[in-house]
C-alpha cells in the first residue's frame, strides 16, 4: 500500500517535473497540480479544494489542471508535506496534526481550550500571529499560503460517555503525531496513541484503540458513526488547517499566477469556514439519527478539564512562551 502511495506521488513528479520551469513556460503549457487530502470530497476539505480550483483555473485560464487525491489517496498527512516539501506534491490541505514537526511555533495553535469560540480563532489565525508562523514555512522549504480550519475537535470512542476528566482515564486515544495534542491526553490520564489517519478506521475496527478525536467535519465525513457509540462535544481543541503549496511550483510560477492562487486560497478558506459553519449544527442532527450517543461537556465541566491540564499548560509556556500564550487567549 505504501509502495503504491509512493508510486502515486513520483506519477505526479513524473508528469509535472517536466512542466514546473520559468514562469514564461507556465505562461504558455498546461501544468497539472497534484493535490493531497486526507478527507472525502464531500468534507471541509472536498469543497475548499473545488473553490481553490476553480479560482485559480478562471484566473489562469486554465492553464493550471487539478487532480485530486482525496481520503489519503497519497498517504498520511505527514507523508503528505514530506511530498509537497520535495516538489512530489504540488498542493495540500492538511491539518496541524504533524504541521509543528515542520515548524515548531505551529503547534501553539493546538493549544486545549486556548480558543472560546470559532470568531476568536479566524480572528487570531487571519492576524500578524498567524501570518507570523505562515511565514516561517518558508524556511520548511513550503509555500504556507492561508490557514483553515476543520472546527472544535470532539472524543468519540467505544468505552463509556465521558463527563469528568475520570471518564478518559487510561482511554486508548488516537491522537494526531502532535505532541501539544499528546501532552494534554496525558496530563488528562488517558492513553494518547498517536497514528496517522489512515490507520484510524481499522484500530477501531479491531479495537486495538478505544476511541479518537476530530472535528464534526471529519466525523461525519468519514462516517465515523460506523465505528463508534458515543461522541462527546467536548471542543477541547481548535483544529486549524493549512494551505501549503511546493516551492518548486510556486518558484515557476509568474506573480500573477501566484497571485492567482492565493486568491483561490483565500477563497477556498471562506468556503471551508462557511461548511464548518453549517456541520457544527447540521453534524449534530446527522449523527444523532445514524445512532450515536451524544453528550455535550457543560461550561463547568469544561472547566474541570481545564483544570487538570495545569501541567500541562505549564509545559506549553516552557515551549512558546506564556506572553504568546496569553496574547492569543486575550485577542478579540
Ligand atoms: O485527525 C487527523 O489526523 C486530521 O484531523 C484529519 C482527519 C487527517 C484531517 O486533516
Amino acid at each position: 500500500m505504501f509502495l503504491q502511495k509512493r508510486t502515486a506521488a513520483t506519477a505526479i513528479f513524473a508528469l509535472t517535473g517536466a512542466l514546473v520551469g520559468s514562469g514564461a513556460a507556465i505562461a504558455q503549457q498546461e501544468v497539472k497540480i497534484g493535490y493531497a487530502l486526507a478527507a472525502a470530497p464531500d468534507s471541509h476539505y472536498g469543497v475548499a479544494a473545488e473553490k481553490w480550483e476553480e479560482v485559480v483555473e478562471a484566473e489562469t485560464d486554465g492553464r493550471y489542471e487539478f487532480r485530486h487525491f482525496p481520503s489519503s489517496g497519497l498517504g498520511g498527512e505527514r507523508e503528505v508535506i514530506e511530498g509537497v516539501q520535495l516538489g512530489t506534491i504540488e498542493a495540500t490541505i492538511v491539518s496541524s496534526g504533524t504541521l509543528s514537526n515542520f515548524v515548531p511555533e505551529a503547534g501553539v495553535f493546538d493549544i486545549p481550550f486556548l480558543f472560546r469560540d470559532l470568531d476568536h480563532a479566524r480572528t487570531v489565525l487571519d492576524g500578524p500571529i498567524g501570518q507570523e508562523i505562515l511565514d516561517k514555512f518558508d524556511d520548511a522549504g513550503l509555500v504556507a499560503l492561508a490557514w483553515g480550519e476543520q472546527g472544535f475537535r470532539h472524543i468519540t470512542n467505544n468505552r463509556n460517555a465521558i463527563e469528568t476528566p475520570e471518564d478518559v482515564a487510561g482511554l486508548k486515544l488516537r491522537t494526531m503525531e502532535n505532541p501539544t495534542h499528546i501532552t494534554a491526553f496525558e496530563a488528562l490520564g488517558a492513553a494518547p496513541t498517536p497514528m496517522a489517519w489512515p490507520e484510524v478506521i481499522s484500530a477501531l475496527e479491531q479495537g486495538t484503540i478505544d476511541g479518537q478525536e476530530n472535528p464534526l467535519s471529519v466525523i461525519t465525513s468519514a462516517n465515523l458513526s460506523e465505528v463508534q457509540e458515543h461522541l462527546t462535544l467536548s471542543g477541547h481543541v481548535y483544529s486549524p488547517a493549512m494551505l501549503l503549496v511546493s516551492k518548486q511550483l510556486w518558484d515557476g510560477m509568474t506573480p500573477e499566477d501566484q497571485e492567482a492562487f492565493s486568491k483561490g486560497a483565500a477563497e477556498a478558506v471562506t468556503a471551508m469556514r462557511a461548511f464548518v459553519d453549517d456541520v457544527e449544527v447540521s453534524g449534530i442532527e446527522q449523527l444523532t439519527e445514524e445512532g450515536m450517543e451524544i453528550g455535550e461537556l457543560s461550561p463547568e465541566q469544561k472547566a474541570v478539564f481545564q483544570e487538570s491540564l495545569a501541567a500541562a499548560y505549564e509545559q506549553y509556556y516552557d515551549t512558546y512562551g506564556q506572553d504568546l500564550i496569553d496574547g492569543i487567549i486575550a485577542a478579540d
